[in-house]
């Protein structure tokens, strides 16, 4: 049997799930019956029934009889404990599968082979590792949170050809409209957007996606260490929920701005307390962590990207080169690192890098 052309079909699944997921990770499955696939499904929302359930559930009854003599694909480790769902391991053997192959061992702690370990213990014939790196890209943003504990971070810039990322003190337009719309899209596909207090002030970004499908809205979170951001600036609007990062030490006036607030806008808005002596990324992060978001994307300026540049703090890099000088202004960032993809959007180049992992993006 090939395994690879059914774990294929599991990683294809998997990505159906999309930000609904979320904090969970990816997962497809199928059932495959002397090579045909007799039920197939994937994990929907966060909370509902894993990818194994819903591909039990989808064999017609006239092929039920043939679930305990086929092989389950499945692109991560079946879980074995009760977490929101009963444990796919317990699934498995009910059903008395005698075959099971995987893609990805699951990274959380509460898994991490022990998944595999109950099912052999059990007889069941189990292969790992089919197609792990490709498996590994798809679910880069739960592997991270898991493994270093903090969210996967991309950084995403547009430079003029001269690298400029804008003129000083004003907000200017560099790409062009459809790396703005792809922009939307990749917002639309992470948890939160982080920006320097300076964006904020000089570009009054939204930081919505309104370009792009998608039920929900990142979170906004903006870096203001001392308050000195009017509240009168469209990341304070309240078309999503903004985490502002403050040290009241320097100046307690978000409680001020919280008090004011009516009863919506006090829940679309959260003031995060951070000690400016510290490493702020540092703390920005461990806050994230600990809301189990799997991702951000930092749009800017400048100083917020280099920091988390020099900090080595980055996992995936999308820059637009725009094919026009600006001569002057706030210079770009300096990154490097392994290009996995370059391509032309209208008159920008993209360029995506990676710091580990060697996968196409779109
Ligand atoms: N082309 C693009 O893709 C793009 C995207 C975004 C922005 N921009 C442009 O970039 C310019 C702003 O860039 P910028 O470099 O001047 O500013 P920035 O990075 O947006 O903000 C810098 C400020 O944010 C806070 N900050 C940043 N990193 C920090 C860190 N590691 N720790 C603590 N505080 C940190 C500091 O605020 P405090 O000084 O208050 O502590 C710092 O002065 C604007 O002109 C904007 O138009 C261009």
């Amino acid at each position: 049997m090939n395994h690879e052309i059914y774990i294929r079909r599991t990683l294809e699944l998997a990505q159906r799930g999309g930000v609904a997921v979320s904090p969970n990770p990816l997962v497809g499955c199928c059932i495959v019956h002397e090579n045909r696939i007799i039920g197939e499904g994937w994990h929907q929302r966060y909370g509902e029934a894993h990818a194994e359930v819903n591909a039990v559930a989808s064999v017609q009854p006239k092929d039920r009889h043939l679930i305990e003599k086929s092989t389950l694909y499945v692109s991560l480790e079946p879980c074995c404990y009760y977490g929101l769902t009963p444990p796919c391991t317990d699934l498995i053997m009910r059903h008395l599968i005698p075959q099971v192959v995987i893609c990805n061992l699951d990274p959380n702690p509460r898994i991490a082979g022990e998944g595999v370990k109950r099912l052999r213990a059990q007889g069941v014939d189990v292969h790992t590792g089919i197609l792990a790196q490709e498996g590994a890209w798809l679910n880069r943003r739960f592997f991270v949170m898991h493994k270093k504990k903090r969210p996967y971070i991309i950084l995403k810039f547009a430079q003029s050809a001269d690298g400029f990322i804008s003129k000083k003190g004003e907000q200017t337009w560099i790409s062009g409209k459809a790396a703005k719309r792809l922009t939307h899209k990749w917002r639309s596909e992470e948890d939160a957007i982080l920006i320097g207090t300076n964006t904020a002030e000089v570009d009054n970004p939204q930081l919505t996606n309104r370009l792009w499908a998608g039920e929900e809205q990142p979170i906004r979170m903006v870096l203001d260490r001392t308050t000195r951001l009017s509240s009168k600036l469209n990341v304070f609007k309240d078309d999503a929920t903004t985490w502002i990062f403050f040290d009241p030490k320097i100046s307690t006036d978000y409680y001020a701005l919280m008090n004011h607030l009516d009863g919506k806008r006090d829940r679309m808005f959260i003031v995060n307390e951070i000690d400016s002596s510290k490493n702020m990324l540092h703390q920005v992060l461990d806050n994230c962590y600990k809301s189990k978001l799997k991702s951000i994307i930092v749009e800017g300026g400048a100083q917020l990207l280099q920091s988390f540049i020099s900090e080595n703090l980055w996992d995936e890099a999308r820059i637009f080169t725009a094919n026009h000088n600006l001569s002057e202004g706030v210079v770009a960032p300096k990154i490097s690192g392994e290009i996995v993809q370059q391509i032309n959007i209208e008159n920008d180049q993209l360029t995506v890098l990676t710091r580990q992992l060697k996968q196409p993006l779109l």
